[in-house]
């Protein structure tokens, strides 16, 4: 059996002081889940969040650089994140994708990083709407799923989180149908199988993401395949996030 893993995805909100305000909510609301939880909050937030010592949520990142060190001004390591207490991070986000340029060599070379480091990649993938029009939605996320997780090994694979996002559904407030987000999120698990084989393949949670809200999360978690999902706008309040964890 899979945890779920629901994780909120701050973006660019919350300074230090909202940061630890929601998230001291949220650790009392969601303690008892049996759900995994994670904020990914700014970077600046982190290094508070991690001093107030929570025990069920846990801490992600929204991005790094896959180098050690060095001259990379304005980067964040894999191992500056771990020294602030995170234990996720999220790698390969369409706002990444889209607004910053990352194309899927780049997301590669961060997502074998962070597992060489001792982080956990949520790896995101999804098509545009404009790809979903013209039917190559499951080519779209086989193929960043192939590019993304290139040289992972396969001891590896179980500390990998991908996140199924459409980009349309991003924000918009229109979600994917449920059973299509099945379907994809089932594509991509075949296609983890034909690299690493079914048993591992059956170990990886693999997220939706897109417009979650305490409305449709259940239609969502009923799914087989679905097996968590990653939150944006909902999970900048404590009482929505909430009630998605307790879906
Ligand atoms: P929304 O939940 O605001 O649509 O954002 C989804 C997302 O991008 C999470 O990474």
């Amino acid at each position: 059996m899979r945890t779920p893993i629901i994780a909120g995805n701050w973006k660019m909100h919350k300074n230090v002081g909202e940061s630890l305000e929601t998230a001291r909510q949220l650790e009392e609301r969601v303690k008892d889940s049996s759900v995994e939880v994670v904020i990914c909050a700014p970077f600046t937030s982190l290094a508070a969040l991690s001093a107030l010592g929570l025990s069920k949520v846990k801490l992600g990142a929204q991005n790094m650089y896959f180098q050690d060190q060095g001259a990379f001004t304005g980067e964040i390591s894999a191992g500056m994140l771990l020294d602030v207490g995170c234990e996720y991070v999220v790698l390969g986000h369409s706002e990444r994708r889209q607004i910053f340029q990352e194309d899927d060599e780049l997301v590669n070379k961060k997502v074998v990083k962070a597992l060489e480091t001792g982080l956990k990649p949520i790896l995101c993938v999804g098509e545009t709407l404009e790809e979903r029009r013209a039917g190559q939605t499951e080519d779209v996320v086989v193929s960043q799923t192939k590019r993304g997780l290139a040289g992972v090994a396969a001891d590896q694979l179980a500390n990998v989180v991908i996140a199924y996002e459409p980009v349309w559904a991003i924000g918009t407030g229109e979600n994917c149908d449920a059973e299509d987000a099945n379907q994809v999120i089932g594509r991509i698990r075949g296609t983890l199988a034909e690299l690493y084989g079914s048993e591992l393949a059956e170990q990886v949670r693999i997220q939706y993401g897109g417009s979650v809200k305490p409305g449709n999360i259940k239609e969502f978690m009923e799914q087989p395949e679905i097996d968590g999902a990653l939150v944006g706008g909902a999970s900048l309040d404590a009482d929505s996030f909430t009630a998605i964890v307790q879906y």
